[in-house]
């Protein structure tokens, strides 16, 4: 099975990923993991994309897209996917199709996460991820346990787009790419509208009630 995830930024879209890939062995390919880890690394594509991505604007269709190809070309994760944070933008929805086409896929669900523009400031600001295990947690909604070993404070990072600001612009962003990829999706009958101010785990029993009814 392959599923889109969509939704804000902070919408809950890598917390529900993490369950998915742990409960139903799906693979997580999320875009801006993706163009972080060319930041991290260092690579030209990372120097290039850094400023346009603290700025909260979208990286081009065709980085992406190339980015992308890699992995659904790959037999290892075929019909495995969850796509996160892909597609943004209508052409980005068509590329989509077309690359699954090409590799012989389909998407069967896609999942649009439902969160107002006062939660996710919170969600943003709030957030840190564990540096050694990637578990993402919240101070405000979801904090680290206390004497944990490996999600200790000192491994929690916060992300450098995470600002109050930067998370404005990345919120009015998806705001203004995000209208034709949801009808795109309504009209092949694969939308299913998530309400994403829950708490994580009736969101996740959602998702797999979700999911077990495709799997049929
Ligand atoms: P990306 O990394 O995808 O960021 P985003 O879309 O802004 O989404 P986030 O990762 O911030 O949030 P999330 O929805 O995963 O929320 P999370 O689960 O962490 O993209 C970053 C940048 O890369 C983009 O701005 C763009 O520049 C570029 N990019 C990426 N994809 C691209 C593409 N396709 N094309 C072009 N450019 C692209 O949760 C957030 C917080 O809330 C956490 O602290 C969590 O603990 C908490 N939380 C989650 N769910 C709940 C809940 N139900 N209740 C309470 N707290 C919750």
């Amino acid at each position: 099975m392959n599923i889109v995830i969509f939704g804000p930024p902070g919408a809950g879209k890598g917390t529900q990923s993490d369950f998915i890939v742990k409960n139903f062995n799906l693979y997580q390919l999320s875009t801006g993991e993706l163009l972080r880890s060319e930041i991290r690394n260092k690579t030209n594509l990372g120097l290039k994309i850094s400023s346009l991505m603290n700025s909260g604007h979208l990286v081009s269709d065709k980085v992406v897209s190339d980015l992308i190809e890699k992995f659904i070309s790959n037999d290892e994760y075929k019909n495995r996917f969850i796509f996160d944070g892909y597609p943004r933008n209508i052409s980005q929805a068509n590329n989509l199709n077309f690359l699954l086409k090409k590799y012989d896929q389909k998407i069967h669900l896609v999942l649009k996460l439902s969160v107002s523009l006062d939660i996710i400031k919170k969600r943003i600001t709030g957030r840190s991820v564990c540096s050694i295990c990637g578990k993402i947690y919240n101070e405000f909604f979801n904090p680290a346990p206390l004497n944990a070993q490996c999600c200790a404070s000192k491994f929690l990072q916060k992300r450098s787009d995470d600002t109050l600001d930067i998370a404005i612009k990345r919120y009015e962003t998806y705001e203004t790419k995000i209208a034709p990829v949801i009808d795109f999706y309504k009209q092949s009958n694969l939308l299913k509208v998530v309400n994403g101010e829950a708490p994580i785990t009736e969101i996740n029993a959602e998702i797999s009630g979700l999911m077990e009814t495709i799997k049929g």
